[in-house]
């Protein structure tokens, strides 16, 4: 046993992120920092943390992970929502938005969502998984240990079981985490011969049971928007997913309101977006065990409002951070930029923003077993080459990690 533990360090700061609350507002005060700081490593998982030189005597028989710089280690992030596994790019609609026009209107004009689905459709199932890969390596580089990826550009049984088996089969090569979600309700495809009801009532006969079958999924997603399903459609879907034991998460609000509702009467793990999000939505959601999950990237891209999320803390919500990263709204997925972007522009405290891409994030996912640097979490950490924390932000997500560990191991 003690031949395979190791201790990490020593760390100018540690940030466990412990023993701070699930939901709403937390202070710069109510942060520990443990100066001069070590980690214990044993199986992948934290077995202690704590005091360098206190840790040497207490296990004396550890190899030591030796790091010779000023530095600050935190959990690693948790990516709870994106978009990563697509083919092609969306540069043409970009351009023509940034010279006004508007997402609905690329999208109406045969832009938007479809083309990805049609550049998607095209692209082969190793293409797919090369794409992830590349992608998730570039997030594990950046200290994003742990990243959600839907499917959602294939928008039929058959090309949506190729997005999800290629997700399987990235996860198996990378040392991120993946963790699927099937969204094949994202927008009703256009070749579907049928409403939004009889497309909905086919995914829950012939999809979800293979996402069961194949262990491709555990989780559903909806884009519920006027451009895409009315709440009327998605409540019977999502109770029949919930009804089989699906984690149920909703892109809600982004443009207009009524998703997040649907969310906190489903019990859904996460409502995400809520640019739209009024004082009715903020209130609703404070008093849910629904993550309110912002995507600035989205606000990034689209050039719209952030989502309320000083007033969603205020009130009483968990409030997670993600980047979104798709091709459409959200291509830059740098998580770590767009948090400190929203940091400034909502002020969050650097406590609540760190909480938002750590353990408020796993959350998101129903993952309990990360984002801390406690004993019995599992060791993904990441080291910044700075002595203090607050130089994290400060950046604005320029300065990155410098060592990244998965599961304990160095990559
Ligand atoms: O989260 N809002 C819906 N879906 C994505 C956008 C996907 C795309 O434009 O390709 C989002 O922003
Ligand atoms: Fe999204």
């Amino acid at each position: 046993m003690f031949g395979s533990m190791q201790l990490i360090g020593p760390f100018t700061q540690i940030l466990p992120l412990s023993g701070l609350p699930m939901k709403g507002a937390i202070k710069d005060e109510q942060l520990t920092i443990i100066q001069n700081g070590g980690v214990i490593v044993a199986d992948g998982l934290i077995v202690a943390v704590g005091d360098y030189h206190q840790l040497i005597h207490q296990y004396p028989q550890v190899e030591l992970e030796r790091i010779e710089k000023q530095a600050v280690l935190l959990p690693g992030f948790v990516d709870c929502h994106t978009h990563i596994c697509y083919g092609g790019n969306r540069a043409k609609d970009y351009a023509l938005r940034i010279a006004g026009k508007s997402y609905l209107e690329i999208a109406k004009a045969g832009g938007g969502i479809w083309d990805s689905v049609t550049q998607t459709r095209l692209a082969d199932t190793d293409a797919l998984v090369n794409a992830i890969q590349e992608r998730a390596n570039r997030h594990l580089s950046e200290g994003v240990t742990t990243i959600e990826v839907k499917s959602g550009y294939g928008l039929s049984v058959e090309q949506e079981l190729k997005q999800l088996t290629a997700i399987q089969i990235a996860n198996q090569s990378v040392a991120a985490d993946l963790i699927p979600t099937c969204l094949a309700a994202h927008i009703l495809p256009k070749d579907f011969q049928g409403n939004a009801k009889s497309y909905l009532e086919m995914i829950v006969k012939e999809l979800l049971p293979q996402l069961q079958q194949q262990n491709l999924a555990k989780r559903i997603d909806i884009f519920i928007e006027e451009s895409a399903y009315c709440s009327e459609d998605a409540i019977p879907y999502l109770q029949a997913a919930k009804a089989m034991g699906f984690d149920i998460t909703i892109h809600a609000d982004q443009f207009t309101t009524s998703g997040s509702a649907v969310a906190v009467e489903l019990g859904a793990v996460s409502a995400d977006h809520l640019e739209a999000s009024t004082e009715k939505e903020i209130q609703l959601l404070a008093n849910s065990d629904t993550v309110a999950v912002v995507l600035p990237g989205a606000s990034l891209g689209l050039g719209m409002q952030y989502a309320p999320a000083r007033k969603l803390l205020d009130a009483g919500a968990c409030v997670a951070i993600a980047s979104d990263w798709n091709p459409g709204s959200a291509p830059m997925g740098d998580l770590l930029a767009q948090a400190a972007i929203i940091s400034a522009a909502e002020k969050l405290s650097t406590t609540e923003t760190l909480a938002a891409l750590t353990f408020r994030a796993a959350k998101a996912l129903n993952l309990s077993d990360r984002g801390m640097i406690a004993p019995q979490q599992l060791a993904d950490l990441q080291a910044f080459p700075c002595a203090d924390y607050r130089e994290i932000l400060y950046y604005q997500g320029k300065m990155k990690a410098f060592g990244v560990w998965k599961k304990g191991r160095r990559v």
